[in-house]
Order: C-alpha cells, then structure tokens, then sequence
C-alpha cells in the first residue's frame, strides 16, 4: 500500500501526537483538569496534542489553513487547504482510564475531505484514506460491513450528555434500534465510531451534535471503504447539521428511515 507524501505527513503527525497521548494517558491520574463546558473536560493533554500536529503539519505545509478543536481556527496563504483536526477524540475516556480514543486529522480541499488519518495509540490501530485511493486499517484495505438487514446488524451511537444534543430524540432512536438490530454500542469516540463501521465492524453509525473535527477524517473513511454517509436528512450537510448516519447502502438507508420512524413516535 503506498501512501501519498500529504498522508505520510498526517499518519507522522497523528502518531508523534499518539506517542504523547499514551505518554499523558499512563500519567492520567496526575493530569491537571479543567471544565470547558457541561460535561465537556479538556485536559492538558488535548492542547499538547494539538500543538504537535500544529507545529508537524506547519513544517510539511506551511501556507495551509488549519482548525483544531483546542486552538479554533488559525489561518493560512492557502485558502484552499485546510486541516481538520480532533486531537483526541473521546477525552471522557481517556480521563476514565478507557483505552478507546483517538487522534483524528482530516484534509479538506476546496471544500471536499481528500484524506484523513485516525489513529487509537492505546490498540495502535491506525485507519487512513484518501480520495480515490481507499481506506485502510493498519495496512490492510478496509470495506464496510455486508449485511443488509438491520436485525443481524450492530450499531453504534452517541448518547447526549448534560444538555448536549436532543436526549429525548436520542431515547427514541435508540429505542427504535434496540427492537430491530442485533445490537447497540457506545464507545465515546466518535472518530473511532466511523473508523469501526469503515472497517466492516459495526454495520452501522448514527449520531447527532457533532463538530466537524469530530467526524471529517472519518467521513472520508466510510465512503473510501464503499459506504454510504449522510445527514439524518441524507443529505451530504453533516457539517452544517452536526448530524450523521453511516453504513453500507442498503444499510444506511434502512436506518435512515429506521431514525425517520423513530422521530414520528
Ligand atoms: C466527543 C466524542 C463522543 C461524541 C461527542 C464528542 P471529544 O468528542 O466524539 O463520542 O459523542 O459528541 O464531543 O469531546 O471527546 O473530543
Ligand atoms: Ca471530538
Ligand atoms: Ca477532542
């Protein structure tokens, strides 16, 4: 598998930044922790992160714009390219001492995801993609899973916290699945949600409330892996809705109309 000199910088990135996190994550105990919002910790170990992949993706590309979840938006020559970046995705987690988080990093260029990075430094798995060039899981090539019916498959999703999204909405839909599908999971990332579904282990993934460095890197992985990703409208605006909903065709569209039933109860 041959990867691209853009993605080799972004794979180099995300694991120098992974190194760091293992490093913080041994050390969790000891880590000084602030309050951003309801439920919303970040820790010293988010911004040391994000200043590594910063200060990586600066030295490879100089000129792009960059937009990290710590540092917001930092702006560069090259208005076409810009970096998407969650330097740790699922911090409850890695607060709790649970080893399923992630460095997520994303390219966007001229408004389209071209490649994308994930990587869980605690099982050192690494997910990368690029437009028109596939999805892969370490080096091997990723397809989403083949079942096409809801009641054989396993779903993952977010659950709301603390005022976060719509939690009566959320009940519904997952109250929906529970009765139709094999069933549901939560594992607290996100990035690593549509990594898995990308990688044929769950069938399916739905979440409402999102950012887009939260799901940008993934995005690209669902639809490098042969799968289908949409808004819960199914529409390709998940940015601008925080919505989305991912699996393989036939899937995808059964759980959109599976989460259409659920919002008409
Ligand atoms: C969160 C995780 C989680 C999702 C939340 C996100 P963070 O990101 O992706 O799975 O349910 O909506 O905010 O805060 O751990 O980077
Ligand atoms: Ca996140
Ligand atoms: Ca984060």
């Amino acid at each position: 598998m041959a990867r691209s000199a853009l993605l080799n910088v972004m794979v180099n990135a995300a694991m120098k930044a992974g190194r760091q996190l293992s490093r913080d994550f041994g050390e969790v105990q000891n880590l000084q922790v602030s309050v951003k919002g309801p439920g919303d910790f970040v820790s010293s170990a988010d911004k040391a992160a994000e200043k590594i992949i910063f200060e990586e993706l600066k030295i490879a590309r100089p000129d792009f714009c960059f937009l990290g979840e710590e540092g917001g938006f930092v702006n560069g020559k090259d208005k076409q390219n810009r970096w998407i970046v969650d330097p740790l995705d699922g911090t409850t987690n890695f607060l709790h001492g649970i080893p399923i988080f992630a460095v997520s990093i994303a390219l966007e260029r001229e408004g389209q995801i071209v490649a994308g990075v994930i990587y869980n430094p605690a099982m050192d798995e690494l997910f990368t993609a690029e437009r028109g060039s596939g999805a892969f899981f370490n080096d091997r090539r990723m397809r989403v899973a083949g079942r096409r019916n809801l009641i054989d498959g396993v779903f993952v999703t977010g659950i709301p916290h603390l005022g976060r999204a719509e939690p009566g909405r959320a009940i519904k839909q997952i109250s929906q699945l529970m009765n139709s599908s094999a069933g549901i999971r939560r594992s607290g990332s996100a990035a690593i949600d549509l990594a898995w579904t990308a990688a044929g282990r769950y069938d399916g993934y739905w979440e409402m409330g999102l950012k887009p460095w939260d799901m940008a890197a993934g995005i690209l992985m669902i639809r490098e892996a042969g799968g289908y990703v949409t808004d819960l409208e199914n529409r390709y605006k998940m940015f601008e809705t925080s919505n989305i909903c991912a699996g393989n065709e036939i899937i995808h569209k059964k759980l959109l109309a599976a989460l259409k039933e659920a919002d008409a109860k």
